[in-house]
């Protein structure tokens, strides 16, 4: 089966990166990413390819060469559907947030209502692939859907999960660990659609690299990464606490245990706490799929990683308040960066958020500099949590374009997203800057305490 033309519905952190490296690496086939979101699709389109709405290294180069050639972004979805041989769903599926499973279960409305306008639009046979992370079993609800049409068109459902990280998109979708596609391996139909989405990639990724298995285990596949992956992360943040009282480095505790071949060394940076759009709602869908088959002990087991977690960014915020004599009623706190990781300006989840909400309800000011997350984004996640009134969030915390003015006259300053440029700073010039005694916080031990310490910092790192 040649594939001709891809559509991907859903033009995010997701759809957006993964179908402009497959339009660099496929100069044939042709692909169109839509969406309804008309504005992500017009900052798609501008002109200046600087302006595309992900921020991700290297990807504004490989839209620039891919677009208009062989990549299009369309609000035209059912136009692209129906071009379609192969298509991708790139939808969000975020945490239920009302109903059944209410912050647990993935909301798969937006799932289910690609499938039904496929089903509606589609004239010819047409490959659908599962690209946003879903919960177990979830082809076999797709497959009901797509096979009640009536109109005798035939699809065949895989499941295609996507295991890129933000920040390190195209890297990944470069040069992929492993490509997974499960699918119908007991039909022919089944392991054709299987190939001809083996073939795609193999125009890229070596062929050892693709991993073929049966739908069910790709589909679970996904949840288990990632959440093995916060789990690492919750175990060495655990850890963190209880170097702090015993005069452990949790640095030095991460490259012994990482040193050990089947540890390996990776993910085991300790931090304020993880972030993202995804950790925190795959493991909580873990959780729920686990409990609605009555493993409870399964359930609560993975549970804890969200627990620690939680945990983690709570007392993070609290050291803060306990270290500023008590209180931070009426202090300045500068918050250095927003983002939940360094080179995104996705903001879903990050640590920033809950600290910041912590240390606004024991009234502190707070002055934030990120180099990529806009000030509207950073009020709307704080709106999102619907603590305090709008106007008293915008009162209480200020936005500002350079970490120098979010210094100045700070009684402290939390370092919350390990953006490179906060390394370099000119510290000594920004203790000068700060009321005294002048505390730092580093939630991702991104800085050298030693030398702040000398330049008269009191500086705390976390697990150390
Ligand atoms: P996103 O919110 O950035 O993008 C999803 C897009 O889908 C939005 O622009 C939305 O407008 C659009 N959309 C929703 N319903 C639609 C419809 N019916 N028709 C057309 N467009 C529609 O989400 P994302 O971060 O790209 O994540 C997408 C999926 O991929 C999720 O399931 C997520 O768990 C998974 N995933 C995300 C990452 C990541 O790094 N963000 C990595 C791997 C997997
Ligand atoms: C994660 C996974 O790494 C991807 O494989 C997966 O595709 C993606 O989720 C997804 O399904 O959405 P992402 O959330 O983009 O990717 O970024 P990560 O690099 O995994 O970082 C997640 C959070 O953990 C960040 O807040 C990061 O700062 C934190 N982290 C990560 C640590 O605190 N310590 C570490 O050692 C690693």
């Amino acid at each position: 089966m040649e594939i001709k033309n891809i559509c991907c519905i859903g033009a995010g952190y997701v759809g957006g990166p993964t179908m402009a490296v497959i339009a660099q690496k496929c100069p044939k086939i042709q692909v169109t990413v839509v969406d309804i979101n008309e504005k992500r699709i017009a900052a798609w389109n501008d002109e200046d390819v600087n302006n595309i709405p992900i921020y991700e290294p290297g990807l504004s180069d490989i839209v620039k060469e891919a677009r208009g050639r062989n990549l299009f972004f369309s609000t035209d979805v059912d136009g692209a559907i129906e071009k379609a041989d192969m298509i991708f769903i790139s939808v969000n599926t975020p945490t239920k947030t009302y109903g059944i499973g209410k912050g647990m279960a993935a909301d798969l409305k937006y799932i289910e209502l690609c499938a039904r306008q496929i089903a509606r639009v589609a004239k010819n046979d047409k490959i659908v692939i599962e690209k946003s992370t879903l919960p177990v079993r979830t082809a076999a609800a797709l497959k009901e859907i797509l096979d009640n049409t009536s109109n005798g068109v035939k699809f065949q459902i895989l499941s295609n999960p996507e295991f890129l990280a933000e920040g390190t998109a195209v890297e990944d979708l470069m040069a992929p660990d492993r490509v997974l596609i499960g699918g119908d391996i007991d039909t022919a139909e089944g392991r054709d659609a299987m190939q001809a989405l083996v073939k795609v990639y193999s125009s890229w990724v070596p062929r050892e690299n693709i991993l073929t298995t049966n739908v069910w285990s790709s589909e679970l596949s996904k949840l288990t990464a990632n959440a093995f992956l916060a789990q690492r992360v919750s175990s060495i943040n655990a850890m963190s606490e209880l170097c702090e009282k015993t005069g452990a480095d949790v640095n030095e505790v991460a490259k012994a245990v990482g040193m050990d071949s089947r540890i390996g060394s990776k993910f085991l940076k300790s931090s304020v706490g993880f972030g993202g759009s995804c950790f925190q709602k795959d493991i909580l869908n873990l959780v729920y799929i686990s409990k609605s088959f009555g493993l409870n002990e399964v359930a609560d087991y993975w549970e804890q990683v969200i627990t620690m977690n939680d945990h983690q960014k709570r007392r993070f915020a609290a050291k803060i308040v306990q270290t500023l004599f008590n209180t931070v009623a009426g202090k300045k706190i500068a918050m250095l960066g927003w983002a939940f990781k360094k080179d995104t300006n996705d903001t879903r989840e990050s640590a920033a958020i809950y600290v910041a909400d912590y240390l606004l309800n024991e009234q502190a000011e707070i002055v934030v500099y990120d180099p990529k997350v806009r000030a509207e984004q950073i009020y709307a996640d704080l709106d999102y949590l619907g603590t305090r009134s709008e106007a008293e969030n915008r009162n209480l915390l200020k936005v500002v374009s350079t970490p120098q003015q979010a210094c100045e006259e700070a009684h402290a300053i939390a370092v919350l997203t390990e953006w490179d440029e906060f390394k370099n700073l000119e510290w000594e010039n920004i203790y000068k800057n700060m009321l005294k005694p002048a505390f730092l916080f580093d939630g991702r031990r991104l800085l050298n305490k030693k030398e702040l310490d000398n330049l008269g910092f009191e500086t705390f790192v976390i697990g150390n």
